[in-house]
């Protein structure tokens, strides 16, 4: 093929990249810094047996959502792969995205309803931040991203998606580290030590939390915390998690499930308050990743099911008790499940402190929910669902059918896992409302969607919700 390849994409990647179909070529082109439907030049890359890959150079007649991408390291680091669009340009696409996800299984009639920007802009917005240690060609250690279809290692000195609290913090760890002379852990040789770092801050309250991935527990770790707890005074907490496996996972589970973590120094939880509701939030919990974006979604969640005190709500997939605590706010009678003990543990402790009346079970969904319905079907309870990347396991449709809902509201973050999910609530006789969108993940082309499913013969509460204790505020 020529180097320089004139195109026009006509269909979106689910990694950003705008797709072009080249005549008389196989492979699909897949362009970065495209955009689809604008005409331009494309510098041709590596070409694969079943994809193309090519640079966008310049356009014919711009597309007028195209901006110079702010960041020195948008191609290198690739994290942020609709740094080329502004706002619009990104809602345009995240839309096309669920379009497509939703056509593919059929559901062509299900419409795409509000859009919600996020609250904190395309800057700052990010309160977690995920960091790896390789060596640099120099020899010296390299603390940042990953690199774009790569497992290198990209520092990100100034990332400007990052709250400002993390990106002070990376900087004092990124320094250390590299003062210290701590070598990256290679797991296949055992050598070295450091691996990865995730840094989460608080959005209420500035705390931030570090947890060092390494392959060995070492002193050097301990005087690397103590450094940085006296560098950072917004470091509520360190903590240490092993993980010497082979393969990219940063974090590793043991056979409960659980991640597990030692502490270096200060806290093991921060604190972060959406709504009215504080959290309590450990090292390796789940906890949405745009705080701002996150309380519009609870909101919005809340809005559409509007649980009250005569209502039943269970909170599948709930971790730390997200959407729970938001309908116990509202005096339902709340039920959360979720599989890691850890962020049971957080929401206990979160209801206690807000003074809110809420259970919490620890086990996975399919096994939980049978026992729940037994109690809870007669009530016709109001659900949510916010299950992982990979949406419901197979037969939780069904199990979420046997608690008779009346209403159940559907969070996702994988559009493709929930068109699929959808297709089979809505062979057992469900409404799909339209689907609202959620910048949860700006500059990315991942949305955050909000759906609400209502059975055709949507049953009404036969009983008032089981009898609890009723804790005062
Ligand atoms: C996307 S997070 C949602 C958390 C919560 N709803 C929120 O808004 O913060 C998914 C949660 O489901 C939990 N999880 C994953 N698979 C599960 C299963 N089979 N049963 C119970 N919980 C599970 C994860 O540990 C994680 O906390």
């Amino acid at each position: 093929m020529p180097k320089l390849r004139d195109v026009t994409p006509t269909r979106w990647s689910p990694r950003g990249e705008a797709i072009a179909d080249i005549p008389g070529e196989r492979q699909p082109l897949l362009v970065w810094q495209g955009i689809v439907g604008e005409a331009g030049d494309v510098e041709l890359g590596y070409v694969g047996k079943h994809q193309a890959f090519g640079h966008w150079v310049h356009s014919r007649g711009a597309d007028p959502h195209r901006v110079h991408p702010p960041c020195p390291r948008y191609t290198k680091c690739g994290g942020c792969a609709w740094m080329h669009l502004d706002d619009g340009g990104q809602e345009a696409g995240r839309r096309w995205l669920v379009r497509q996800a939703l056509d593919e299984q059929g559901l062509a009639d299900v419409e795409l309803g509000q859009w919600t920007p996020s609250p904190d802009g395309l800057a700052g917005f990010r309160h977690v931040v995920k960091v790896g240690f390789d060596i640099s060609p120099k020899g010296t250690l390299r603390m940042g991203a990953w690199g774009r279809r790569t497992r290198e290692v990209v520092p990100i000195p100034k990332c400007d998606v990052a709250a400002p609290v993390l990106q002070k913090v990376m900087a004092s760890l990124a320094h250390h580290a590299i003062g210290m002379r701590f070598r990256p852990y290679d797991p296949h040789t055992d050598q070295g030590t450091l691996r990865a770092a995730v840094l989460r801050a608080s959005r209420s309250t500035g705390q931030v939390i570090v947890t060092l991935v390494a392959g060995r527990r070492t002193r050097a770790l301990q005087e690397l915390a103590e450094i940085l707890g006296q560098q950072c005074p917004e470091i509520a907490g360190i903590w240490l998690h092993l993980n010497a496996d082979e393969g990219n996972a940063i974090f590793g589970r043991d056979e409960e499930g659980e991640i597990r973590t030692m502490p270096l120094a200060g806290r093991d939880t921060i604190e972060e308050t959406l709504g009215e509701v504080t959290y309590q939030v450990g090292p390796g919990d789940f906890f949405q990743t745009n705080p701002g974006t996150a309380e519009a979604l609870y909101a919005r969640v809340m809005e559409l099911l509007a649980p009250g005190p005569d209502d039943a709500l269970v909170d599948l997939y709930c971790g730390v008790g997200g959407m729970a605590l938001q309908a116990a706010a509202r005096g339902a009678f709340v039920t959360g499940v979720e599989e890691i003990a850890g962020a049971v543990e957080r929401a206990r402790a979160a209801a206690h402190q807000n003074k809110l009346s809420a259970r919490f079970t620890v086990g996975r969904v399919a096994d939980v929910v049978p026992q729940l319905a037994e109690n809870l079907a007669a009530s016709a309870p109001l659900v949510t669902v916010n299950p992982a990347r990979r949406g419901l396991e197979e037969g939780v449709v069904d199990h979420i059918l046997a608690l008779r809902p009346r209403r159940i509201a559907y969070v996702s973050c994988n559009a493709k896992a929930l068109a699929r999910d959808l297709v089979l609530f809505r062979e057992r006789g469900f409404r799909i409302g339209a689907i609202d969108l959620f910048d949860m993940f700006p500059n990315t082309p991942h949305v955050e969607t909000l759906t609400v499913l209502e059975p055709a013969d949507a049953p009404t509460s036969t009983r008032r919700p089981p009898r609890r204790k009723v804790v005062r505020r």
